[in-house]
């Protein structure tokens, strides 16, 4: 049987078993209804509010600012849709996920304005860009704290200060932070957070957003007077469940120093691939980025084909965000970046999770080389420069 590693965690990270064994039960014999008076009911409402505990922990908040969704694009929906209206301004980042670009297109639609901040070769958005921006009728600044390409973090506590002296709501898309560096929300000074389970080891299609006590959200979803009233729906029990088992997983991982374990692999696997392959390089070099993630371009290859000949030998990785993967367009962030649509185009991202060990690098180490060389041999660019040189 093939060997099959995943350094693909960045799209989705695999449930830790820890994390399926605690949701379990809220499939079977703890079946109930949060919402029910009963003793089933009143056993699922425990764990919801367990789970809320854990979360809160994770950010630095209150139990009642946190807001269970289904994720994190719900979660960027509501934070966008709920804190603004018609006429209002609001000033977002060109390299936002979809989830909130596409939101901000359709306030748009609706009659907002929204501004669009450029970000510099590393990916950074530069903190007297968005007070620039800021207008009378600046209504949100959203931004997001990690990058899903190059997993470049941004001064949010600068972007929080500015928000904080204009009255304006921030909001930010964590989503790729969580559980990777430590959140602290009343320290940043924003009013809303997004994150998402499958992306910290709980399952797909259950996330939280932060709603900072006082903020008044225009709910999304007209219904039941659930999560006080911020998002009706009947709670999604196991996800919710696994959610706060792997924040209190993520806690520990703080904790014992896990988070600089992963770094490290992270950083083996970035200096072994340069020090064997020539003409490739890290894109958002220098900025500070959370510890799982790099993005590497390698020059004269398709990176669509180095994703499917890595596949082939047992390496998932990917081209960028999952959602544009197949896409014909270069990544929207790299671009953004400055990058040259071909480079763009060549760019690998590597993402670890927490069951990724030494080995796993070490088979990445001899994969990548192995299939940059046989991609380049096919590339005519690459064969007349090698009989130029
Ligand atoms: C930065 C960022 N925001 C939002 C999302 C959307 O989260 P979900 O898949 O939970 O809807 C993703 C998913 O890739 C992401 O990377």
């Amino acid at each position: 049987m093939i060997r099959r590693i995943y350094l693909d965690n960045n799209a989705t990270t695999p449930v830790l078993p820890d994390v399926l064994e605690a949701m379990r039960p809220y499939f079977g014999e703890h079946f109930g209804n949060a919402s029910s008076i009963h003793h089933h009911g009143q056993e699922t409402r425990a764990a919801v509010e367990r789970a809320r505990d854990s979360v809160a922990s994770l950010l630095g908040c209150r139990a009642p600012e946190i807001v269970f969704t289904s994720g994190g694009t719900e979660s960027n929906n509501l934070a966008i849709a709920g804190l603004t209206s018609a006429d209002d301004h609001v000033i977002t980042s060109g390299i936002e996920h979809h989830a909130v670009l596409h939101a901000c297109k359709h306030l748009e639609e609706m009659g907002c304005e929204v501004t669009y901040v450029p970000v510099d070769g590393r990916s950074l958005v530069d903190s007297d860009d968005v007070r620039r921006a800021l207008r009378p009728n600046t209504k949100l600044i959203s931004i997001m704290m990690a990058n899903n390409e190059t997993g470049v973090l941004q001064s949010v506590e600068e972007i929080g200060k500015i928000a904080e002296e204009a009255d304006v709501y921030f909001h930010i898309d964590a989503v790729q932070a969580a559980a990777k560096v430590p959140i602290d929300v009343k320290r940043i000074a924003c009013d809303a957070l997004s994150i998402s389970g499958h992306k910290i080891h709980a399952p797909q299609g259950v996330g939280v957003l932060y709603v900072r006590k006082g903020t008044h959200l225009q709910p999304l979803f007209y219904g039941g007077r659930h999560e006080r009233s911020r998002r009706a729906g009947t709670e999604n029990v196991p996800g919710i469940v696994a959610l706060g088992k792997a924040a209190e997983l993520a806690m520990q991982g703080f904790e014992r120093g896990e988070d600089k374990k992963m770094s490290a692999l992270r950083d083996r696997l970035q200096v072994g691939i340069l020090a064997q392959v020539e003409e490739a390089g890290v894109n958002g070099e220098g900025a500070p980025r959370v510890p799982n993630t790099t993005n590497i371009y390698f020059d004269h290859i398709e990176g669509e084909a180095m994703v499917i000949s890595l596949d082939l030998k047992g390496l998932a990785v990917s081209t960028g965000a999952a959602c544009s993967s197949g896409a014909i367009e270069p990544s929207h962030v790299l671009t953004a970046m400055g990058l040259r649509v071909d480079r763009a185009r060549a760019s690998i991202r590597f993402s670890l999770g927490k069951q990724n060990t030494a080995e796993d690098i070490d088979f990445a180490l001899v994969l990548v080389p192995e299939a940059v060389a046989r991609l380049r041999e096919l590339s005519p660019v690459y064969k007349k420069k090698a009989v130029t040189f």
